[in-house]
């Protein structure tokens, strides 16, 4: 069975004390939970958060990360200077990082390598647009999209690797996708990871479905065969809601 994992996305919100008071609110309503909890904030509210999950069951993952170890690139933050202070997670491929900050596939795939390479954990996520969609190719627009993240990586790096499945037209947008569509296209990565990695790895890896998840649908979505969690993006900001869609199967 796996593990079901609910990931925050704030994206380009939460100042320091906003951030402080979420963690002193969400603490103790996720405090019993068996699902694994993680918030993906701003770089500038690493720190305050990391300091404040200390003894709690919240993990941390930043949103972005550069793939080069170190360098001139201003304005940069690297995979190991998030490492370096404990951060756990890193978001990879967001839509929005591909759409305003033209991500291709190859920087998300270096960026995944130098993730794993410093001990980080990556959320890739992939999605399709809704013009996609309605041409019908969604499936090979994600299978190229987990093909070209994952060119190069050992299969033993697998279980470090979280996938997002965001539809590019659920995201912010309050249509969410209906269970059935989510499941499918999760299906859809599952047997593309299955051909590269065989049926095991396929089996066990964790992909999330994400786009205007809220407490309202999370349990119908989280309670398919192949969901395995969220990624949480607006409905994240508030720690009660959020700690709803955590404890989505209470
Ligand atoms: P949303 O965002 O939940 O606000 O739709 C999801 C995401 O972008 O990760």
């Amino acid at each position: 069975m796996r593990r079901k994992v609910i990931a925050g996305n704030w994206k380009m919100n939460m100042l320091p004390n906003e951030a402080i008071d979420f963690i002193e609110k969400l603490t103790p309503l996720v405090k019993n939970t068996k699902n694994e909890v993680i918030i993906c904030v701003p770089y500038t509210d690493l720190f305050y958060v990391l300091l404040n999950v200390q003894g709690t069951n919240i993990k941390v993952g930043a949103q972005n990360m550069h793939w080069e170890e170190s360098g001139a690139y201003t304005g940069e933050v690297s995979g190991q200077m998030l490492k370096s202070i404990g951060v756990e997670y890193v978001i990879i491929g967001h839509s929005e990082r591909r759409q305003y900050f033209s991500e291709t596939d190859e920087i998300v795939n270096k960026k995944v390598k130098q993730a794993l390479k410093v001990g980080l954990k990556p959320i890739v996520c992939v999605g399709e647009t809704l013009e996609q969609r309605e041409q019908g190719i969604t499936e090979k627009v994600i299978s190229k999209q987990i093909e070209k993240a994952l060119e190069g990586i050992e299969q033993e790096s697998l279980e470090k690797i979280i996938i997002a499945y965001e539809p590019i037209w659920a995201i912010g947008t309050g249509n969410t996708a209906t269970k059935e569509e989510a499941n499918e296209a999760i299906m859809q990565i599952r047997k593309k990871i299955s051909e590269i990695y065989g049926q095991n790895k396929s089996d066990k890896i964790i992909i999330q479905y994400g786009g205007s998840v809220k407490s309202s649908n999370a349990k119908s979505l989280f309670e398919m065969s192949d969901i395995d969690g969220g990624l949480v993006g607006g409905a994240s900001l508030n720690a009660e809601e959020f700690s709803k869609i955590v404890q989505f199967d209470n």
